[in-house]
């Protein structure tokens, strides 16, 4: 179909206007890039109903290592994940396409000098600890590392010192995610400049889409890698290749597993864990949840969904391989943002307040699409320090306390003096627990 057909059938019409605007050479790449975006998918996610949250139990979630009686089952869990990573079964994907808007730092996250020393990046500190278990078990892991149009040129550039961090020239690949025009309230795509859509990357489920395209999934079938791990670089204390979340997926037969925390408070902002009607374990994006219901004196309440996702998730590779045969596409989620943008009159706004929808994938969403997915909780302060925002709440500073507390506990434990420097965590800490 003829490109100014689909944009004006897809309620797009200013933008074959805004095309008689421009230089005829620029013009017909122009409409060709915008008619190829998925206008239906796009404009629907926009709707209510594309947003309503299914009625939510709270999950089932198994926790391991915390009664004296499970030590044997815990080490015989780590047993069978470190096979897992000996026998070159298992990849990590580490998300890192994010715009970091909330910690306001130009560039990626993952660059950003969490400490002690000025060349411990986030990169750095997590690049380590994949090194590290490759070490351990003989056998590197391959790394994928998920970068997008505004973090991708910097993160190559920060892992070229990789092979300081213990990496193997090869075991690092990148897969760059896609992007997706930004809509007014109407379903409207803006302009970021005469000719080019504003876009901002299509979330971490792009993540998904991104492995398929690069046929990521059909490479690890065929190497026989049995799961692909995926965590965030904005956890410094994430642990995306623990054994025994592996040795605990290969014992259950599960196609998802998730690591949770419980909530510290009611309003922590984390995606949690629940269980719809049908029995599907999911993550309702903290954004998305409904309010609580409020309590009726003298009324059983259902138990509240306290169960908060650290985004360290493990997918079965095969079970990805047969969804994405099927087609499986992640759903969008909107999100209001502050997106510059062109005026009628082609003059570029720089809006204070949020004015425009976003749209992205969630990885997460692969939970439902899943007949084996069970919630695996771990402690909290062995493995959640988040880096979100640049003050308060989940930042830089309040990360550096929690690592440091959980340095001088796991030294404490142990009869150690803890480092002088104790936010170095050493790479040991990984090990048994
Ligand atoms: P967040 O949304 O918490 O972080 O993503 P962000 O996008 O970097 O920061 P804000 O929201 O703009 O302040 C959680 C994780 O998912 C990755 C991020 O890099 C981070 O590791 N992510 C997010 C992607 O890889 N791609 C995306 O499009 C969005």
């Amino acid at each position: 179909m003829d490109p100014t057909q689909v944009l004006e059938e897809a309620g797009q019409a200013h933008l074959v206007e805004h095309a008689r605007t421009l230089p005829d050479e620029q013009r017909d790449a122009f409409l060709a890039e915008a008619a190829a975006e998925p206008w239906e998918e796009l404009r629907a996610a926009l709707k209510d109903e594309a947003r309503r949250v299914p009625e939510l139990r709270p999950p089932q979630a198994l926790t391991f290592g915390r009664q004296a009686n499970e030590q044997e089952l815990v080490a015989r869990l780590e047993r069978m994940g470190l096979g897992l990573l000996a026998g070159g079964r298992v990849a990590t994907l580490l998300l890192a396409g994010g715009q970091g808007t909330r910690l306001g730092v130009q560039g990626p996250k993952g660059n950003v000098v969490f400490g002690p020393e000025a060349d411990r990046t986030l990169y750095r500190i997590l690049g380590e600890r994949v090194a590290a278990i490759s070490k351990r078990v003989g056998k590197s892991v391959p790394f994928y590392v998920l970068v997008s149009e505004a973090t991708e040129q910097a993160t190559k550039e920060a892992f070229a010192a990789s092979a300081d961090w213990g990496l193997e020239d090869g075991q690092v690949r990148f897969l760059v995610q896609g992007t997706l025009p930004c809509l007014d309230d109407e379903g409207r795509a803006l302009l970021a400049a005469p000719g080019v859509l504003a876009r901002a990357p299509d979330g971490h489920g792009g993540a998904y889409h991104a492995l398929l395209e690069a046929g990521v999934i059909d490479e690890l079938a065929a190497q026989e890698i049995d799961v692909l791990t995926t965590w965030q670089v904005d956890n410094p204390l994430g642990r995306g290749l623990d054994p025994l979340m592996l040795g605990w997926m290969v014992e259950r037969k599960l196609q998802a597993i998730g690591k949770a925390v419980r909530k510290a408070t009611p309003d922590e902002k984390v995606g949690v864990f629940a269980r719809d009607l049908k029995g599907k374990t999911r993550i309702v994006e903290y954004t998305e949840l409904p309010p609580a219901p409020e309590a009726t004196p003298g009324e059983a309440m259902e138990a509240p969904l306290v169960m908060g996702s650290i985004a360290i998730h493990g997918f079965a590779v095969q079970w990805l391989k047969r969804m994405a045969d099927e087609g499986m596409r992640l759903p969008l989620h909107r999100a209001r943002k502050k997106v510059p943008y062109l005026d009628a009159e082609g003059a570029l706004v720089e809006p204070d307040e949020p004015n425009a929808w976003k749209l992205e994938r969630f990885i997460f969403d692969l939970f439902p699409e899943a007949k084996r997915a069970e919630v695996h909780e771990v402690r909290r302060e062995w493995e959640f320090a988040p880096v979100k925002n640049a003050e308060g709440v989940d930042s830089l500073a309040t990360a550096r306390v929690l690592v440091d507390a959980e340095v001088r506990r796991w030294h404490a434990e142990r009869g150690l003096d803890a480092p002088e420097t104790p936010s170095l965590r050493p790479l040991e800490m990984d090990g048994p627990r």
